[in-house]
């Protein structure tokens, strides 16, 4: 994808109705902090549009980024932030079902895991709500640069099966500080959008 403009066009919290959109949608799910928004900024080419935060929590509203007027990269808000309290939980759950399960231009969702840690309960939960949404979620494996790489291999084989994911399911090593991966994904994305 050569990337010539790109915007944040819409911002949803809880209570916004969630756009009606034309050009197709991906959408970037997984825990706080597992870096969905610096993945979508080494999609874009850009180092800060979306904001990133060492502390979990940062993006705590749906946004959509429109790229070149051809598709959407979704950013969804970080599930599993244990400072939030459980009422304010429930309210992103809500948003993120609510754009998962009403989105019809939604073409498909990849679900970002830790590549050093084990699938959390609530990874094991998203990845199969997503497959009971009817998607075949893609995972992408985070911080590959934080891991030696002898054992990379090793991780991914923990994120496969902590997830017990479906036979064929794809699993994409990806860094963005090396910006390892981010063809692979580009490709994947432009593929379901039929780009
Ligand atoms: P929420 O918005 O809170 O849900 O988090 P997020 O998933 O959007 O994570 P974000 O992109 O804000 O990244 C969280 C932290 O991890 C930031 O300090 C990033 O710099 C760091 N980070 C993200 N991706 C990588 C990576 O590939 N490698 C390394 N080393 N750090 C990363
Ligand atoms: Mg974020």
């Amino acid at each position: 994808m050569v990337i010539k403009n790109v915007c944040l066009e819409t911002v949803c919290g809880i209570t916004s109705v969630l756009p009606e959109n034309t050009l197709p949608e991906i959408a970037f799910a997984g825990k706080s902090n597992v870096g969905k928004s610096s993945l979508i900024n080494a999609l874009m080419n850009r180092k800060a549009l979306a904001r990133t935060s060492a502390t979990p929590g940062k993006t705590q509203t749906i946004n959509f980024y429109n790229i070149n007027e051809q598709l959407y990269l979704v950013d969804l808000p970080g599930y599993g932030y244990a400072k939030v309290s459980a009422k304010e939980k429930e309210k992103w759950g809500k948003l993120i079902e609510r754009y998962l399960h009403g989105s019809k231009q939604l073409k498909a969702i990849f679900l970002l895991i830790d590549v050093r840690h084990d699938p959390s309960a609530n990874d094991q939960m998203m990845y199969r709500w997503i497959v009971e949404q009817g998607f075949q979620p893609i995972i992408i494996a985070t911080k590959l640069d934080k891991l030696k790489r002898s054992q990379i291999d090793k991780h991914l084989k923990a994120v496969r099966q902590g997830l017990g994911v479906l036979p064929g399911t794809k699993i994409i090593g990806f860094s963005s500080v090396t910006k390892q991966g981010r063809e692979e994904i580009w490709n994947l994305a432009e593929e379901k959008c039929l780009l």
